[in-house]
């Protein structure tokens, strides 16, 4: 049976009155978002893609969960593969050779484009090794949205210290081979929108940066009635 839509579920866009200021460029209407009270406004232009890549312990876990944290708490719906999760749900079945890795990056960068097609925002957080699967995943998004690299390059002195996971050491001694960064290679982006080191920038300020960013692409943009108050103070 077909569902009927009232007007007030499907409420219909009112023409701008004259003199009213010319708020916002994007349709607004796209990704309402409601911040329920909170003391800034945010809304979305439409579908995208925060890409990050780096060594294991390079800190992307960290950064990606607290940008998610944050549009999160903006109310946007935000959609988080990173590696380790996806490795346990999507690719489980999949080693660290050179395939199977361009096999998982390739995946996560399917989902997240399908994600990004249907107005959603995505945050991916694989090493993503090499410089042509990343080419690859970056033209799924070839008119699906935006596809936002940021590379999180901390040292790689930095990551074997840090080794939350005692992954480095192992492969030091030889327990684990194929390691990334180790003897396995990690081929440096050379044009991210963004790049960012943990060892000199702590995540609160590495989220702001990127939240500026993605403002500044449009991809997300504070109400302007907001910004003039900000500059009013
Ligand atoms: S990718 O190369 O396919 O993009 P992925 O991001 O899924 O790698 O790796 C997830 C996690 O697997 C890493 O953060 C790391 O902790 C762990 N890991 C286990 N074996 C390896 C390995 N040989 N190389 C790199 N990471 C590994």
């Amino acid at each position: 049976m077909p569902v009927a839509c009232s007007d007030s579920a499907f409420p219909e866009r009112q023409p701008r009155q004259s003199g009213e200021p010319a708020v916002l460029d994007a349709p607004q209407w796209r990704t309402p978002v409601s911040t329920s009270g909170a003391a800034e406004s945010w809304f979305k232009t439409g579908g995208f893609t925060c890409f990050f890549t780096g060594l294991s312990g390079a800190g992307k876990s960290t950064v990606a969960k607290a940008l998610a944290s944050r549009l999160s708490a903006l109310g946007f719906e935000v959609t988080l593969l990173d590696g380790d999760i996806v490795r346990k749900n999507l690719s489980s079945e999949l080693t660290f050779s050179r395939e199977h890795r361009d096999l998982n990056v390739q995946r996560i960068g399917f989902v997240a484009s399908e994600i990004s097609r249907h107005g959603g925002i995505a945050i991916c957080a694989p090493i993503a090794p090499y410089r042509a699967t990343r080419a690859s995943v970056r033209e799924m998004f070839d008119n699906v949205g935006k596809f936002f690299e940021i590379h999180v390059a901390t040292p790689i002195e930095v990551c074997e210290e840090r080794d939350p996971k005692g992954l480095y050491a192992k492969a030091h001694a030889g327990l684990i081979k194929n390691f990334t960064g180790i003897d396995d290679p990690y081929e440096t982006p050379e044009n991210p929108e963004l790049a960012l080191d943990t060892s000199r920038e702590d995540v609160t300020a590495a989220v702001a940066r990127i939240m500026d960013r993605l403002q500044n692409e449009g991809l997300v943009m504070m109400n302007s009635e907001e910004k003039r108050s900000n500059h009013a103070v």
